[in-house]
């Protein structure tokens, strides 16, 4: 049996992934689907032609991951692709967020870097060659950010992470891709409570398109998969120029 696991799929870019996996992987059996809001994973089910294996959790929490592997080790598939889409941010400086709530940063470190790497190691043992895994970084690795820099820095270890990994399992012929969007329309500005600026409307992407350019990605077995032009600008700025300078002139810019 062959199966795709797609973990923050009852809302944006994870929902996205399931819903476009179905026509880019036609040959999968089933797509196990991952999130605390069970009514929409359900929602998501019955939209889908292919078979979908919802596991309701809270992957800061350890069951759900005791869930997943119980059930891979009972059906022994063949895991294709694990998209680790969970994840998410607080606008703020680190004693501004600390101080309305001092465990949120914590919780963010514990979802964004421990369960996806968690995840992942409870599904390489599942996985063969052809398979990939698909890590969402962010714009926000290329380079520290202030008033963001806890999310920032969960980010970074996700691209060092995933470009570290991917060259571990190179001759396994398992494909690693970190994908690196900026701003997405989606529930995560809800959530980071970010009220949003001229910078991040002028360049906010909808989640199908940037789906659809990280499953391209995949499918060319790219390491990084960075959507449109500004974020691509954003990413070599990052590499040439000092990082001091870039966070001055994403300051300037994100006001
Ligand atoms: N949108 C952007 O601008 C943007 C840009 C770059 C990178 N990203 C990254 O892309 C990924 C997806 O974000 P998104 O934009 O799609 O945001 P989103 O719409 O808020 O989706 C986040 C997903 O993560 C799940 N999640 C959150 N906490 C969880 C927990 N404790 N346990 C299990 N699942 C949890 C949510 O499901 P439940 O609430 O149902 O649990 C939801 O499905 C994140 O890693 C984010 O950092 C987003």
């Amino acid at each position: 049996m062959r199966i795709a696991i797609v973990t923050g799929a009852s809302s944006g870019l994870g929902r996205e992934f399931v819903r476009q996996l179905e026509h880019f992987y036609r040959e999968l059996d089933e797509i196990w689907v991952i999130a605390r809001r069970e009514e929409r994973l359900v929602e998501l089910k019955k939209e889908m032609k292919t078979y979908v294996r919802v596991f309701a959790g809270d992957m800061e929490q350890s069951l759900v991951y005791k869930q997943v592997k119980n059930r891979l080790e009972n059906q022994n598939p063949d895991v294709r692709m694990l998209v680790n889409a969970a994840g998410f941010g607080k606008i703020g400086t680190v004693s501004d967020v600390a101080q309305e709530d001092k465990n949120l940063q914590l919780r963010m470190i514990d979802l964004n870097c421990r369960g996806l790497t968690e995840m992942t190691c409870v599904c390489l043992p599942w996985m063969s060659r052809g398979s990939r895994i698909v890590n969402l970084a962010s714009a926000a690795a290329f380079c520290p950010q202030s008033g963001f820099a806890v999310y920032a820095a969960t980010k970074s270890y996700v691209l060092s992470f995933s470009r570290g990994l991917g060259a571990e399992l190179k001759d396994k012929g398992i494909w690693v891709t970190a994908v690196c969007p900026g701003p997405v329309d989606t529930e995560f500005f809800q959530v980071s409570g970010s009220a949003g600026s001229l910078m991040k409307e002028s360049v906010m992407a909808e989640p199908y398109d940037v789906v659809r350019q990280a499953l391209l990605d995949v499918r060319e077995k790219k390491e990084l998969s960075v959507y449109g032009a500004a974020m691509k600008g954003a990413e070599a700025a990052a590499k040439l120029l000092p990082h001091s300078l870039v966070m001055k002139a994403m300051e300037k810019w994100g006001r």
